[in-house]
């Protein structure tokens, strides 16, 4: 079948060669390449029995597509090889993943479906063998765990030792936690403990469980479905977002602050992370949301990822920018500096549908401003800052086909503010603040809406300088 229109088609994001992708899986490096799958359906546009597709890349900027990593082709995996990750042991490539199997037989249980860990081992780090006794982690059985729910695991080293998690619920099915496994050896694995479970509102599935020390800290990353929306907040059908704590190895007690988002933006999910040899902590995440229209599958594709995103810990809260490799991708320039103006304003040479925006905003002489993105005269994507409010919000009511409404993050009072944006045809990231806050959205306008409009709503708009590139190709073109 193939991509046959790209239109929306990314440039520089990895996206679904075809067909339907959702949530990034096994992201490792392996013998100085990086690696990155993907929940794949090769054979239609909509969700399907899970594959996993496969890239790679030398600079995480660059990437190469290669053949189907796994497929659903074991009594154990049968009904899909669902999310897990990756990780380098002894000079072979170890991918951890998710069995999915339905079982009619267990519907008086309250499921009809069981879900089991299973791992593949790759010496090329192309070709996948799965282990002959898989599985080899099963639901625990205690009255603490459902018995369908448990799925994504995460695994990494500390000290001598392996450790797992795997997203759970509890069997009523009201509370989503995250279960501990520890082994010596990568392939025996004990039950450790329910390393965090959800208190009030924080959700009754927590899927694709991360977990990495950062700065310092030990961030907890999940995915949470049914988070209930409170006012502004929590908009998405699902959730994804962290805690900062510390976990005692010895318990399996972890001790944390608060849920935080990692990106307020309509299409953002189960982001995956991974460290690197250079010590950076990576994230990538679905650049989508389940429900969310995909206008996509009409030219045959569906789905992509986040640009790689560097996490740290500072002030209590996980910032995120992109990845300094990312400037790579830079062709040509376009700067202004000392911009004052009360109408709105279009600046030569700052517009496209693929590039970097990069604004510094004087906040002490400019109350509250838009920019609107992917303009023209029937759409426009608009983002917009109140100071008096401290909100950022960005509206997709007339950014042409895909879903539509609002979605809003606090900022900290500041007399600055730093935007640095990425566009690329059918996705904007919005980085606000070196990663204070990030807003990350889909939107399918038409091929003639690539004004960028700076419009002062409260008077006067002072921008301190106005960076844009564009920006070449990251991976190939269908
Ligand atoms: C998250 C998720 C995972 C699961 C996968 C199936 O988006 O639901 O929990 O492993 O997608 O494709």
């Amino acid at each position: 079948m193939g991509v046959h229109n790209t239109r929306w088609y990314p440039k520089y994001h990895v996206a679904a060669p075809e067909n339907w992708i959702n949530d990034p899986n096994g992201f490792c490096c392996f013998k100085s390449e990086y690696h990155l799958f993907y929940q794949f359906h090769p054979f239609g546009v909509n969700w399907g029995p899970m594959h996993w597709g496969h890239v790679i890349s030398k600079d995480l900027v660059h990437w190469k597509h290669l053949p189907i990593a796994l497929k659903p082709d074991e009594d154990y995996d049968r009904d899909g090889c669902f999310s897990g990750c990756g990780i380098e042991k002894d000079g072979s490539l170890y991918i951890f993943y998710t069995g999915h199997m339905h079982t009619p037989e267990t519907a008086e249980l309250g499921f009809d479906y069981v879900q089991v860990q299973c791992f593949a081992v790759s010496e090329d780090g192309v070709n996948f063998k799965k282990y002959p006794d898989n599985a080899i982690v099963l639901v625990p059985e205690t009255e603490q765990v459902h018995g369908g729910d448990f799925r994504d695991p995460k695994v990494w080293k500390h000290g001598d030792k392996y450790y797992m998690v795997v997203g759970s619920r509890t069997p009523d099915k009201l509370l989503g936690q995250v279960l501990l496994y520890e082994s010596d050896d990568i392939i025996h694995w004990n039950f450790k403990s329910i390393m965090s479970r959800a208190e009030g509102n924080q959700g009754s599935m927590w899927e694709c469980p991360n977990f990495a020390t950062i700065d310092g800290k030990d961030v907890l990353i999940f995915s949470p479905q049914d988070v209930k929306r409170e006012i502004n907040s929590y908009l998405n059908v699902y959730q994804s977002g962290y805690f900062i704590g510390k976990l005692d190895y010895k318990t399996g007690i972890y001790t944390h602050g608060e849920f935080e988002l990692l990106d307020y933006g309509s299409d953002f999910y189960a982001p995956q992370i991974t460290q690197l040899p250079d010590g950076r902590t990576i994230m990538i995440a679905w650049l989508d949301m389940w429900n969310n229209p995909m206008p996509e599958q009409a030219d045959g594709w569906a789905g992509m990822m986040t640009v790689p995103r560097e996490l740290h810990v500072r002030d209590g809260k996980v910032y995120s920018t992109p990845i300094k490799e990312l400037e790579s991708l830079r062709v040509a320039e376009t700067s202004y500096e000392n911009q004052t103006f009360y109408e709105p304003k279009k600046f030569e040479g700052v517009s496209g549908d693929v590039g970097e925006l990069i604004v510094d905003i004087d906040l002490k002489a400019t109350e509250e401003f838009e920019i609107d993105l992917r303009s023209s005269a029937e759409e426009k994507t608009v983002l917009t800052y109140n100071a008096a409010l401290g909100l950022f919000k960005v509206n997709r009511d007339k950014s042409g086909e895909g879903g539509k409404g609002e979605r809003e993050c606090p900022i900290l009072p500041a007399d600055k503010m730093k935007l640095q944006i990425f566009m690329d045809r059918s996705s904007i990231e919005i980085f606000i603040n070196d990663g204070e806050r990030v807003m990350s959205a889909r939107i399918y306008p038409r091929d003639n809406a690539k004004d960028i409009v700076f419009v002062p709503t409260g008077g006067t708009f002072k921008i301190d300088s106005i960076k844009f590139y564009t920006l070449g190709e990251g991976i190939p073109q269908p």
